[in-house]
């Protein structure tokens, strides 16, 4: 198996901000509420329109950029997104005709705020076997376009935004490391867009129910998500034979600060290695963690050799992690 490491990244968030004070304008809520509970103070929201799809290839062509590889060059094209652009075609084939990656498969993944831990996971397994050579994997979302906008306990929480990894073979013993993932369908209900699939079509009826829109049992994910990220993240540390103290950056998924934290204490690492970057962005699902990575590496704070873990839990219910070290030097195949 060859090892798989990411050798080029870019981001891209659209410029309206909303803050939190904008809602007091139509919300009953304030400041001081969401930043207490949330630690987010602002988020990035798209023009109306401005679809998903427009996000990702901003990313994408900056993650290309960054690693100066063609677009003509890549075998695969991962599109992380719970907010596709159509429930068909897939997002990721209109990205890899916006950005000429004419020889690029292309498929959506839906794992919610995981996607991106699934996304790099997926693409690396071609690399890794040998199949392909180039894997792009953005995670990008528009979740401001399923929101309620009524409903003070979800709007609050999500931003937009997307994030891309080029992804290519590495040298040894460098690049990923071990992984993680999970699933519980039995927590699906928790947090979902019910209504626009083949269990409730669309009528007038979903439309009055407010069914296309997200609704979230934020009490239970809460719960869950505590749960989950520490467990998650000592697994794949263990898979890759690591002990917390080699590890020089956690990435986790930037839902709540409070849920951060929980993280934090459960693994016991050190607060100046963890990145928290939710207080300018809110959640931006699949888009959070490479959002996060592409602005961490860019302000000089990853090095060549550092051991980075990304974790994330999503809708699905979903989790996954993983663990690698860092190089962006890519092997000629
Ligand atoms: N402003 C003011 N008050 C509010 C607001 C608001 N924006 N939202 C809720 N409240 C009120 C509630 O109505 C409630 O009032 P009550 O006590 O009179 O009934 C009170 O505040 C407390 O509400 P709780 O729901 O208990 O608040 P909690 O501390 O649990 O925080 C939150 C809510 C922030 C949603 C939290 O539960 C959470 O972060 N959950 C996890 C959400 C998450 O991570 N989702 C992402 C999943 S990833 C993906 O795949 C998209």
């Amino acid at each position: 198996m060859r090892s798989v490491g990411i050798v080029g990244i870019g981001s891209y968030v659209p410029e309206n901000i909303v803050t939190n004070k904008d809602f007091e304008q139509f919300l009953d809520t304030n400041d001081e509420w969401i930043i207490s509970r949330t630690g987010i103070k602002q988020r990035h929201i798209a023009p109306k329109d401005m679809p998903v799809s427009e996000l990702c290839y901003q990313a994408g062509l900056k993650a290309l950029e960054d690693a100066q590889i063609a677009p003509e060059e890549v075998d695969l094209i991962i599109v992380a997104t719970i907010t596709p652009d159509y429930a068909f075609p897939a997002t990721a084939c209109l990205v890899a005709d916006r950005l000429g990656a004419r020889n690029a498969a292309g498929f959506d993944l839906e794992a919610g705020c995981s996607g991106f831990i699934y996304g790099v996971v997926t693409g690396s397994q071609f690399i890794a076997t040998g199949m392909y050579k180039t894997v792009l994997v953005i995670g990008g979302e528009t979740l401001s376009k399923v929101l309620n906008w009524k409903d003070r306990s979800t709007c609050i929480l999500f931003g937009d935004g997307a994030g891309a990894a080029v992804l290519q073979p590495v040298k040894e013993g460098f690049g990923f490391l071990g992984f993680e993932l999970g699933s519980d369908g039995s927590g699906g209900a928790l947090l979902s867009q019910p209504a626009g699939g083949s269990m409730y079509p669309a009528s007038l009826e979903t439309v009055e129910k407010n069914l296309h829109t997200l609704q979230m049992e934020g009490k239970e994910v809460y719960k869950f998500a505590v749960r989950v990220m520490g467990e998650v993240s000592v697994k794949v540390l263990k898979n890759a034979n690591l002990k917390i103290e080699d590890v020089d950056l956690l990435i986790p998924h930037q839902a709540n600060i409070r849920i951060v934290d929980a993280a934090v204490r459960r693994l016991g690492i050190s607060p100046d290695k963890v990145v928290v970057n939710l207080d300018k962005y809110g959640n931006m699902s699949a888009a959070s963690i490479p959002v996060a990575l592409d602005e961490t590496f860019k302000s000089g704070r990853i090095a060549e050799g550092d051991i980075i873990v990304m974790a994330g839990f999503g809708t699905g219910l979903t989790w996954g992690a993983c663990v690698l070290k860092w190089t962006k030097v890519g092997l000629e195949v």
